[in-house]
């Protein structure tokens, strides 16, 4: 017998307290754990169950009874269908308080830490406006709002769609008038893109029948430096015509574009990454500056999306690093560079290791462009390159501080252990997913390191992303 107070298809009245970590409203029925989409800690809402499990259910908002007094008008015209930020109607303030409740909650259940003392959340110093890039999908299937749909009126190149995913949804793309996460001039030239490739009659690339040309637009920003990248990513080069011509459509409008470039990705995989690359203006990759460092930035490299908060985040790893003059860093998942380099002057040597080969031409460049001379870069899997920790060690020197800084997956689940061989005195870990930095910092934590200290970095305000950087030291036994 199900004594679950919950059921599926049934509407049952919440009030949502919290945020959990991903974006939801929680709410508790009965003392069953509710999941609301789009839910406002505050908000009193009808909610429809759309999924049940065993510990949790999942809703969406049917009816909203009571909204709280300090609910605020979302900015953004595409507040509600986009997935991007789903917390403009919060304060600035309380968005900062929930990723802070949130780092703790989830070292907690993930991790099994206790009585932590994590640091109130930095905040960004721009809150709109602070991307320096972003990607935008083509699509043959365009998202239809439901004022267009409730509005009987004949509805318009349905087959065009050009913006950013509908949550949950991969095939489908809300059209755009801008996002406000980025700059105007991104904007506009979003815009003129959409237009171009409108009229070009030439179709969006399908993930149904893996047919059609459109696939992707980048646009990236030296927040710093003023230069501007468009990166025209395309099924094949069939039409190159029209890819030119957009180019000089592109150029005629905005002077100010400093490089153009156009990849291709031949893959089924959605991804907005060229396997072939074609530059089509300027030198096919911007500089950006960070403190007195200059980045060289790639169409396909890795590179901190908030250029102001990037800075402070850099300025915490270094500080916490402490790195003395005789000492080797070990800098994983290195990317271009940028945390090797913002520690290189300190330290004796710094040894990056990273994936991408753009990534590791643009690391070394990098180390070029601002006459570092300590640096060295690795080109491969992390998972390959820390095999055998004792013979890297004998090659590049044991390392006193190890940083680390992996994608949302977190570290390979052989890299913990591999780390303690290594047995720096200090790491630091920056991460962009609590849950698989408390999975990590268990391992790393089982007998080797002390977890010392715990600070949450804002890098992407009204979205549910959170950025932490933790500090390790080794116990000494
Ligand atoms: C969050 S980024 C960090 C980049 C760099 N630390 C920075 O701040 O710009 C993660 C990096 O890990 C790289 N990466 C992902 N999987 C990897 C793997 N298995 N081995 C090595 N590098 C990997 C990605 O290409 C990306 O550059």
């Amino acid at each position: 017998m199900d004594i679950q107070p919950v059921k599926k298809a049934s509407t049952i009245r919440v009030t949502i307290d919290s945020l959990a970590l991903g974006g939801k409203g929680v709410a508790k029925f009965q003392d069953f754990t509710v999941f609301v989409d789009r839910g406002v800690p505050g908000q009193t809402v009808d909610a429809f169950i759309y999924k049940k499990k065993k510990r949790f259910a999942e809703a969406r908002i049917a009816n909203i009874i009571h909204q709280p007094p300090d609910i605020l008008e979302p900015p953004c015209p595409h507040f509600g269908m986009c997935g991007g930020c789903l917390h403009q109607q919060i304060s600035y303030e309380q968005q900062l308080g929930h990723k802070h409740r949130q780092v703790i909650e989830t070292l907690q259940h993930i991790g099994g830490f206790r009585n932590l003392d994590v640091s109130p959340t930095l905040p960004s110093p721009d809150v709109y406006h602070y991307r320096n890039k972003m990607e935008f999908s083509f699509s043959r299937q365009r998202w239809l709002t439901p004022d267009e749909i409730q509005s009987g009126n004949p509805i318009d190149r349905k087959d065009f769609g050009f913006g950013l995913h509908v949550p949950g949804r991969h095939d489908k793309v809300l059209d755009l008038q801008l996002c406000m996460l980025q700059s105007d001039t991104a904007n506009a030239i979003y815009r003129t893109v959409k237009q171009w490739a409108l009229n070009s009659n030439i179709l969006p690339y399908s993930t149904v029948d893996h047919r059609g040309y459109w696939r992707f637009l980048v646009i990236r920003e030296g927040k710093n430096t003023g230069q501007l990248m468009v990166n025209i990513i395309t099924s094949d080069e069939t039409e190159h015509q029209s890819t030119y011509a957009l180019r000089d459509e592109l150029l005629h409008n905005y002077p100010d574009i400093t490089t153009i470039v156009h990849n291709i990705n031949r893959k089924k995989a959605q991804i907005a990454f060229g396997d072939e690359e074609h530059i089509l203006h300027g030198p096919g990759y911007i500089v950006e500056r960070l403190d007195d460092l200059q980045f060289r930035i790639s169409a396909n490299s890795f590179f901190q999306t908030n250029t102001r908060q990037g800075e402070r985040l850099y300025n915490i790893v270094k500080d916490w690093a402490a790195i003395q003059t005789l000492e080797t860093v070990y800098d994983l998942y290195c990317g271009t560079g940028s945390i090797a380099l913002y520690v290189a002057r300190q330290a004796k040597q710094v040894i990056g290791i990273e994936l991408v080969p753009q990534a590791i031409q643009d690391a070394k460049r990098n180390c070029d462009l601002n006459n570092i001379k300590n640096c060295h870069f690795i080109e491969g899997d992390l998972k390959d390159q820390l095999r055998d920790p004792a013979a890297l060690a004998d090659q590049f020197g044991r390392p006193e501080v190890i940083i680390i800084d992996p994608p949302r997956s977190g570290m390979h689940p052989s890299l913990p252990a591999r780390i303690c061989e290594l047995a720096p005195g200090r790491i630091v870990y920056v991460s962009c997913n609590p849950a698989t930095l408390a999975r990590d910092l268990q391992l790393l934590c089982a007998e080797h390191y002390a977890l010392q200290r715990i600070q949450p970095v804002d890098m992407f305000p009204h979205t549910p992303h959170c950025e932490v950087v933790a500090y390790l030291e080794l116990k000494s036994n």
